[in-house]
This record gives structure tokens, sequence and C-alpha cells, in this order.
């Protein structure tokens, strides 16, 4: 080293090294590979690259280490304020040895801390990257072409080579750089393609990432640079009007061909109508969103890119496409800048979609060593079983019982529906939420605060509380039969029901609810326990609950019904909506993008319509919480009834009621 080089420390990535005379910060870390972020390319306009100086032992922070500001620092005028006490590191020369301190929003790369049930972060990792460049002039000496000369200062300026031009940017070259003065930004997607130009400097590039569901579409409106989410929305997916569940609309299809064009344009317009519901929200353009990103299920997949969805009805469940796919925006209608670029995360197998991926990516299970359960419910459960060392997959037919569907008061989760019950043991009285209302049924001005709803029905969540509680009563037994006498239980012809509100409507629990709902949890637990049977394992660490059922679920109820293994209840948890946070990390990462694709590849798919012990476990799963697998540890925690008698039934058969003679 001579006299003249001085030491530089960058943090927080720790890089060390040298600088020459002359030396700004930004050069240095340029050499070294320093995450300091810069779309003006040093010219002082952005104000992306601002640091502070700090300190180190042996070396104290020191004002006369840099430069003193000249006037591209006391002039600068940009659109991001220079913050008092921080320096643009694109003008600041080094003078002594010193600590660079680059702070979260100067990182190229930065962590994006995001609350949610719990704290995701997310690391950015910009697939679009704006890079402000000054292109020199035509003369008669040189005749390239304006992106020859786009292209030329693109390598000067930034080193980048290889670049292509998105064709819709044909058209757009030779204004842009006329009208910028032959300054202009460029957006470059993924390090290879310009999808963007506009004259002079620019700072925003926006993009969207997707939930597609087939109940609700969500969207979620992001600053790719730093990773803010800017506004959110969601609707209803109006493709229900076609059918309320996904295989009633592949059925539509089935009776209507080319009936998926009408599916594909009501997705395509739900989708288009959410821009503009965020970019209204955020105060923005369209033409700011420059990346957009999706997830679904197969069959929401397949119809948002305009596939024909029924081979996806039935054996072999043949996908049209599994891989990631790259397309333009404007492939599925969207009004947004004309270059934008679309990214559907790839689809895991048949039944287990982009949504699945999605949460894999947020969730991680491939990246512990705890064997993790996750599970989306829907009217397929997907169930994704695995840890660092092997992932496995399946989608299980749970059928729409868990969406209040094949249950007599059923009903979608919305005002006025049950979502909350409770049964005492003794007297066997239930008391109960409603959606809308913060009391307990049983709590003075319960009524008046439903007044508006009144008690319509029961959802999803409501009906896997009533049926476990009312097995923690004694009045259903493990094998699921209502059972006992009570004024509260009913006759139904040959059968029983349980009456948990006696309004109008009356709202009952009848034997085929409950029938229902053991298919569909033992359809759930069956395949999970296939895969744990593939994965060779009895137990498993942790479960994750993933959407919207799976996040309004209690999950200790979810487990006394046997929807899911046993397991140390605080290890189980909701997972919100993992498929938009997962769509919102590939938003915003080339490197989640790399890793899902990596993953998806080598998790194992079971076919649970062909697995021929699938049949022998749904039988023992139809049981409460099963017929045979012990539960340890929710015994430690809820006090389950006897198992049955050798006549087959509990102990508790002879209930009356309190006082009854009878
Ligand atoms: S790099 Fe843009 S202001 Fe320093």
């Amino acid at each position: 080293m001579t006299s003249t080089e001085l030491k530089v420390t960058f943090t927080p990535s720790g890089r060390r090294g040298t600088a020459g005379p002359g030396s700004t910060v930004l050069d240095v870390a340029r050499e070294l590979g320093a995450d300091i972020d810069s779309v003006c390319g040093g010219r002082g306009i952005c104000g992306r690259c601002q640091v502070t100086v700090g300190s180190a032992p042996g070396v104290p922070a020191s004002e006369t280490a840099l430069s003193a500001p000249g006037p591209t620092e006391t002039d600068y005028r940009g659109k991001r304020p220079l913050v008092a006490g921080q320096r643009l590191s694109c003008a600041a020369q080094i003078l002594e040895d010193v600590v660079i301190d680059v702070p979260p929003e100067s990182q190229v790369h930065r962590q994006v801390v995001r609350k949610r049930a719990e704290v995701i972060a997310i690391d950015v990792d910009p697939v679009v990257r704006l890079h402000y460049i000054e292109v020199s002039e035509p003369t008669l000496d040189d005749d390239s072409s304006d992106l020859g000369r786009i292209q030329d200062a693109l390598e000067e300026q930034w080193g980048l080579t290889g670049l292509t031009a998105d064709e819709s940017l044909i058209g757009t070259l030779q204004p842009a750089l006329r009208q910028g003065k032959w300054q202009v930004t460029v957006a470059i997607h993924d390090g290879a393609i310009i999808t963007g130009i506009w004259p002079g400097f620019r700072d925003v590039a926006l993009g969207v990432a997707y939930d597609v569901g087939s109940t609700t579409v969500a969207a979620h409106l992001c600053d790719l640079t730093s990773g803010d989410v800017l506004a959110s929305a969601g609707l209803m997916n109006p493709q229900i009007r076609f059918g309320e569940d996904l295989m009633s609309r592949v059925s539509y299809v089935m009776m209507n061909p080319g009936g998926e064009v009408a599916l594909t344009a009501a997705v395509r317009e739900a989708m288009d109508d959410l821009i503009g519901t965020l970019v209204s929200e955020a105060g923005v353009e369209r033409e700011d969103i420059l990346e957009v990103t999706v997830v679904g299920n197969p069959i929401m997949h397949h119809l948002v890119l305009g596939i024909d969805p029924t081979p996806l009805g039935g054996a072999p469940f043949a996908l049209a496409v599994d891989k990631a796919v790259r397309a333009r925006a404007s492939l599925i209608d969207l009004e947004v800048h004309s270059g934008a670029r679309l990214y559907i995360l790839p689809l895991i197998a048949g039944h287990v979609g982009a949504d699945a991926a999605a949460a894999v990516l947020s969730e991680g299970p491939h990246r512990g060593d705890a064997v993790q359960l996750l599970v989306d419910v829907g009217t397929n459960a997907e169930i994704v079983l695995g840890s660092s060392g092997r992932l496995l997959a399946a989608s299980s037919p749970t059928g729409p019982a868990f969406e209040g569907a094949q249950i007599s008061s059923g009903q979608r989760a919305a005002p006025g529906a049950i979502e909350r019950v409770r049964v005492d043991k003794d007297t066997l009285e239930p008391r109960f939420k409603v959606i809308g209302s913060d009391l307990w049924s049983d709590e003075d001005g319960f009524i008046d605060s439903i007044e508006k709803t009144g008690v319509t029905g029961i959802c999803g969540s409501g009906i896997i509380e009533v049926i476990a509680e009312l097995y923690l009563a004694g009045v259903i037994s493990q094998d699921g039969v209502i059972y006992g006498e009570h004024s509260r239980i009913v006759e139904d012809g040959r059968t029983k029901s349980y009456v948990l509100g006696d309004g109008s409507p009356q709202i009952l629990v009848t034997q085929n609810d409950v029938r229902a709902i053991q298919l569909a949890k033992a359809a759930l637990y069956a395949g999970v326990k296939l895969l744990m049977g593939h994965l060779d394992v009895d137990a498993v660490d942790e479960i994750r609950l993933a959407g919207a059922f799976g996040s309004h679920i209690d999950t200790k109820y979810a487990m006394v019904l046997g929807l899911i293994p046993d397991c140390d209840l605080e290890k189980v948890s909701a997972a919100g909506n993992a498929a938009g946070t997962g769509s919102m990390m590939a938003l915003l990462s080339r490197e989640a993008r790399a890793e899902i694709e990596r993953v998806a590849t080598e998790i194992e798919k079971i076919e649970t319509a062909t697995e021929p012990k699938f049949q022998e476990l749904f039988v023992g799963a139809m049981g409460i919480p099963h017929a045979s697998d012990p539960f340890p540890k929710l015994g430690g925690a809820v006090a389950l009834p006897e198992r049955k008698d050798p006549t087959g039934r509990p102990e508790r058969r002879r209930r009356r009621n309190p006082g009854s003679t009878t």
C-alpha cells in the first residue's frame, strides 16, 4: 500500500478497501461491490447514495475524513432530500481513513420487515432498476442508431453490456432522447432488457403483486426499490357468477365450450380494476407500474393466462405449463406501462398451484430443519410437508364444506355469520359470536349489536368450533354421531340435530352437517398422513395454516376435530396470507424468484387420487379427532372425552337435561 492509499470500511456490509487520491465514497464502494444505491450514476441528481461517517476501534468519526461539501451537495435539489448529517457518496471524496455507514434507504439490497400476524422479512433485490444516462448526440461521423447509442452509454456509464430493448419501446426511444436533450432514464428488467425510457431523470418504479383466489382477488402496489407497500386492495372474484367453487367453474367450461374466454375476461377485468383502485389510493399513475407478479391455484393460473382449465378437472390433472411464466403484462390485458413485465410463479403439481409455491416461499419450510406442515385449506387442501432435507406436496379433495357450503345453515364468512362457539359442558347451552359484533351472544347488548344483520348462518370457523365443542361436551361421539336427550338435541327424522341458534332463522347443526365436516377433515388429515408416511415421520414439529380459512379457525379446535395431526399447540399457527406475501417477495426480489423456481422442481409430488393407502387413511380419519391415532400433546392441553367404550358409545351417552328425571 502506498502512503496515498486510505483505508475505508463500509458498514453494515463489513467490506474494506483502499481509496486513492480524489476517490469518492461511491467510487470505492463500486470497486468493492459494497451496497450503495444510485440511479443517476453519480451525477448528484438522485440522492439515493446518502451515507454517514461512522466509527470503529482506532478509526474515530472525523469531520475531516471526507471532503467538505461542494456545490453538488450544497446546491442539491433532488427529489429525495439530503438528510442532515448525511453526505452524497458520489460527491464526498475520501481524505482520511474512514468508516462509512450505509443506511438501509441507500442500500440496493435491503431487508424490509413487514408486520402481519407475525413479522416477515423480505430481502429486496430489485428486479427492475432505473439508470440515468447521458447519451451522445448523433453526428455526421457517428451514424449509430438511437438504441445503439443508449446501449453504448449504458456500457460506458454503468458497465452494463448485452442489453436488449423491449419491442414496445422502439417507438419511444427517439422522442425520449430528443425531449430529454439526450439525457434519459431507462428501466432495466432482470439485468437484461430495457423495458422503459423517460426523458431526463426519473425515480419511480412500481410493481403490483397479485394473489388470485377463487373467491377473492387481492393486489398490493409496491415501490420496487424500497419494498414499501403503497396500497393494497381486494375484491370478489367475479368468476363466482359462473360457479361458486373451482370445480363448478370447470364444469361451466365443459358444458359451454369456449366458456373459458368469459372466465378469463372476468378475472382479468377484476385485476385491471384493482390497478385503478391502487393507483388512485397511492396517487400514482398506471404508467409507473413496471412489474407484475401473479400467484393462484392451477385453475386460476390457467384462466388468468387464457388457458382452458378443463384438463385440470380430472385425472391425470395435466397442466399446460408448470414452470414460471415470464411475459409482458399486456398478455393479461393489464393497462400498465407498455414495457411492464409479468411473472407468474411456478406451479407445483396439477392440484398444487403457484399459490402453494408462494406460500412455500413465504413460510420457508425448505430453509429449516424442523418438519413443517403447511396447509392451505380451500375447496382443495394444498399440503406441503418437510424441511430443508426433503419437501413433499399433495392436494386433498376437502370439498367446500369448510367454506360453509353443504352445511344446512352454512354461509360465507360475512356479517351475521356465527364464527365462534362455546358449549357449556354441563348445561349444553351454547354461546356464540357473530361477524360484525364484538359481543358474545350471552352478553348485554348483543341483540342490539347485531340489529342490522341478525344471525344469518354459520361460517367455516363457526362450524369447526361448534362440532369440536359438541364433541368435547359429549353430544357428538368419536364416530361423529349426535346423540343424547336434551332440549337442544332434537329429532330430525332418524337422526338428531343440535339447536345452536333458536331465533329466526333457526340455526341447526344436523347429523348431515357433522358428516360433511367429517368427510372434509378426513380428506385433509389423510392427505397429511400420506405425506408423513412418504417422509417417514410419526410427528410434525410445526404446523402453519395458510389462507383465509387458516387465519380464522382456532387452531385448537382444528386439532380437536382432527383436521391436523397432534402437535404442540404453540407450534400451530396461522400463516396469514402466505400466498400474497410470496407473490410480493417474487415482485421485489430476483433471488426469491430463483429460490422458488429451484424449490418447486425439488418438491416431490404425491397424487392422493392414485395412492391406494389414501382410502385406508381416510376411513381412520373420519373419527374425531381420529379413530385410532393418539393425540397426546392435544390431550395435555385440552380435556378430551374418553375414547369409546366397547359398545361404541362414550360413557356420557345417557346425558339428560339437568334436573330431568327421565
Ligand atoms: S448517485 Fe445519485 S446523487 Fe449520488
